[in-house]
């Protein structure tokens, strides 16, 4: 893992403390994230980063507003990110594009990009297990195709909990 990469991991450690379960979900979103980049492409640090970050405002938003919703997520994450990544000289586009996803990761529909399109399908890779039942193969196909954004995500999702390849 390059330099960046090590220090932005660091930092999103640093910053959940004792919080392993969150610092284990964004290595795992992360990881997810990486592998639907190598098929979706677009801005590999922009995907790192967003994976990394995502999840950031969670426990602001439990501390203002007693709640981890993605609502408050979403307006708490970004300015914790911006510092985050100006800190580590990440570009101001690059943390624009990072905070753009950081801000809108529960809500599907506002950004197209392709980085945000494959960071949203990580973290549902990941949560599908939590949100829904997923032992009805059918109800999960269509789960799966309704929830993804990308093809890559769908792909990936129908191959971990149907064991479907293609
Ligand atoms: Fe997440």
């Amino acid at each position: 893992m390059d330099e960046t990469k090590k220090a932005l991991m660091a930092a999103m450690e640093a910053y959940f403390g004792e919080d392993q379960k969150r610092i284990n979900h964004a290595h795992c979103v992360t990881e997810f994230a990486e592998q639907l980049w190598q098929k979706e492409g677009g801005d590999y640090l922009t995907v790192f980063g967003a994976g990394v970050l995502h999840d950031i405002g969670i426990h602001q938003a439990e501390k203002k507003y007693g709640s981890p919703a993605g609502k408050y997520q979403e307006i708490e994450g970004p300015p914790i990110a911006r510092q985050i990544l100006a800190d580590l000289s990440f570009s101001p586009e690059r943390i624009d594009a990072i905070c753009e996803i950081v801000g809108h990761h529960h809500s599907p529909g506002k950004i197209a990009t392709t980085e945000f399109c494959v960071l949203y399908d990580a973290d549902w890779l990941v949560n599908l297990k939590d949100e829904y039942d997923i032992h009805d193969p059918a109800k999960l196909a269509s789960i799966i195709d309704r929830v993804f954004l990308t093809r890559a995500g769908k792909a990936l999702a129908r191959e971990t909990y149907l064991g479907k390849t293609g």
